[in-house]
This record gives C-alpha cells, sequence and structure tokens, in this order.
C-alpha cells in the first residue's frame, strides 16, 4: 500500500502528516493558516508535501478544506473562513507536485477517518460534527461520506437556530455554529472578560486583562481545573449542540454521532451536557433507540488520517484508468 500525504486546513492552523493505509501516521507537521491568503495556503501545501517527500514516498496527496467543494472533488467553491471563492485548489497543486491530488471538505475527511479508523468502527451510519472556528458535518453511510447533489450535503454549521441571531461568517444570522462552536465559546468567554464580570476572574487573570488573546484551548484547561465560568460555558455550548444533535437524529437516524474538532478536546464536560440536552429534545424519546453520543477518538488528527485515505483511493483509482 502506497504512503499519502493528508492535509486539513481550518480557519487558524494547517496540518498535515504522512499516513500509510491502515490508517497509521508516520510523520506530522503544524503550520498557522496565515490569515486569509490564497497563495498562502497553497504555497504552504506545497512547502509541507515536498518536505515530507524528501523522507517518504509519497504517492498522492490528500486535502480536507474547510468550505463547500464541488462535486468533482477539486474546486473549493466557497468557505466562510478563508477567502476561496472558486478556487480551482486541485488543480492548482496538482500542477506543481505532480502528484495525484484529491480535495474534500474538512469535517468530510475527519468524518471518515473516525468512521473507519476512530469512534464510529463499526457502526454502519455515522454522523460527525467537528466544532473549531465553525461546525463542520457529514455523514458517513457504509464508510462512505454522503455528498449530495453538489457535494456540499453535510454543512449542518449553517442551519439557523436563532432567528435574527448572531451573524455568521456566511453571511447568514443565527447559524447553529454560532452558538456550538469553538468560535462561539471563545466570543462568549471574551465577553465576560471584557464586561469585568466577577466570574470571569480566573480567565481575565490568564490573559492578564486583555480579552482578545484568550484562546479556546485556555478556557478548556480552566474548566478541567474547576474554573466554573468555565464549565459553564462550555456547558452551554453542549447545551446548543445536543438539541441541534436531535434535530439531525431526527431527519437522519444515525446509529453514532461523534464530536470532533478542535473542542472535543473538553471531553465530558462538554459531552455530558451535550447527551442531557439531546435527551431532553429528542423527538420520540422513550419510543426508540437512541444513538451513541461520542467523543472523537483520533482527536486534532483526523481530518489528515481521513483526507490521507481519500488520496489513496483516488490514487488506487487513477491507476487502473491508466
Ligand atoms: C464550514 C464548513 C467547515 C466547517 C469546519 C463551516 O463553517 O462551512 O465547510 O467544514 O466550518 O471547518
Ligand atoms: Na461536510
Ligand atoms: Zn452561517
Amino acid at each position: 500500500e502506497p504512503l499519502t500525504v493528508g492535509i486539513d486546513i481550518g480557519g487558524t492552523k494547517v496540518m498535515a502528516g504522512v499516513v500509510d493505509g491502515s490508517g497509521t501516521v508516520l510523520a506530522v507537521e503544524q503550520r498557522p493558516t496565515l490569515g486569509h491568503d490564497v497563495q498562502a495556503v497553497e504555497d504552504t501545501i506545497v512547502d509541507v508535501v515536498r518536505g515530507f517527500a524528501t523522507r517518504y514516498d509519497v504517492a498522492a496527496v490528500g486535502i480536507g478544506a474547510a468550505g463547500f467543494v464541488d462535486a468533482t472533488r477539486s474546486v473549493v467553491m466557497f468557505s466562510p473562513h478563508l477567502e476561496w471563492r472558486r478556487e480551482p485548489l486541485r488543480a492548482r497543486v496538482a500542477d506543481r507536485l505532480r502528484v495525484p491530488v484529491v480535495v474534500d471538505n474538512d469535517a468530510n475527511a475527519a468524518a471518515l477517518a473516525e468512521s473507519r479508523f476512530g469512534a464510529g468502527r463499526g457502526h454502519r451510519f455515522v454522523l460527525c460534527v467537528t466544532l473549531g472556528t465553525g461546525i463542520g458535518g457529514a455523514l458517513v453511510l457504509d464508510q462512505r461520506v454522503y455528498r449530495g447533489a453538489n457535494g456540499m450535503a453535510g454543512e449542518f454549521g449553517h442551519m439557523q437556530v436563532v432567528p435574527q441571531g448572531h451573524r455568521c461568517e456566511c453571511g447568514n444570522r443565527g447559524c447553529w455554529e454560532q452558538y456550538a462552536s469553538g468560535n462561539a465559546l471563545v466570543r462568549d468567554a471574551r465577553e465576560m472578560v471584557r464586561a469585568n464580570s466577577p466570574m470571569a476572574h480566573h480567565l481575565r487573570a490568564l490573559v492578564d486583562g486583555d480579552a482578545d488573546a484568550l484562546q479556546g484551548p485556555q478556557i478548556t484547561e480552566a474548566a478541567r481545573e474547576g474554573d466554573p465560568l468555565s464549565i459553564e460555558l462550555i456547558g452551554d455550548v453542549g447545551t446548543w449542540l445536543g438539541v441541534g444533535l436531535a434535530g439531525l437524529t431526527a431527519a437522519f437516524d444515525p446509529h453514532c454521532i461523534i464530536i470532533g474538532g478542535g473542542l472535543s478536546a473538553a471531553g465530558d464536560l462538554l459531552v455530558v451536557p451535550t447527551r442531557q440536552a439531546f435527551a431532553r429534545s429528542l423527538t420520540g424519546r422513550g419510543h426508540r433507540a437512541e444513538p451513541l453520543i461520542t467523543a472523537a477518538e483520533l482527536g486534532p488528527q483526523a481530518g489528515f488520517v481521513g483526507a490521507a485515505d481519500m488520496a489513496r483511493s483516488a490514487a488506487r483509482r487513477s491507476r487502473k484508468v491508466r
């Protein structure tokens, strides 16, 4: 089985790795996404792959991108978090690297990895959400990502949950990801710090009063250490998450729901309130089997492991055609 490189491009960071056919990660590399510069993102991808290629025989490259990817898995049509508009990422990267390249949505890639190698193993219908800059989503049926008519299914984060609610980067208001993502958590925590709330004394001390400096992992860490506000804010995210997942379960009836992305590092601090809200809002509760709700197993590596796996299938297919 050939080695492939998977690259996960999120709103704040690029994570990449060399992965073998069993999902084992042989090397990892992390870079900042460098603002919103399309060319810089492309250069970073090329640079990272060239670096790996000096040490490994790279047969193909898979890219999981935080955006809406077309049905041919070549073009990023739109991204709420990056500047991609009809960006032919696959062709650009393949021209420079001269290996087969496949592009897919970042959450689709993560969901595939979790279904094959992680928390979804053994489950036929897996629904996955990744909580980071936004909410990524995917539905995996018998280890195949459900793509919809145009490749863009699974954008659960942009379902409206609050009419006239928070502005979303997608241009709408009240999207689910404005209430149940890493960004939502950070926004609320910063607001509390800024408001000089006595509840926020622990968080304020962590950043010397500079609300803008506060980052997601600090809030998770504070919650673990017992900070009541941080626990409450993560719980609020879990509540929004659970209600939304109940809606998705009404629609799709999955066997298993996996919560991934950076915020899933909060573990039970997030998952327990999620399960509670889910249990209170699922339609038909008490008269149906309920999905298992669980944190992702592959952590921050899921996206690139899944992207590498997609590249492997693409490489196999392209060989057969030739
Ligand atoms: C984007 C998705 C992406 C998700 C996580 C959402 O806002 O619309 O395409 O998968 O964020 O990065
Ligand atoms: Na998706
Ligand atoms: Zn939106």
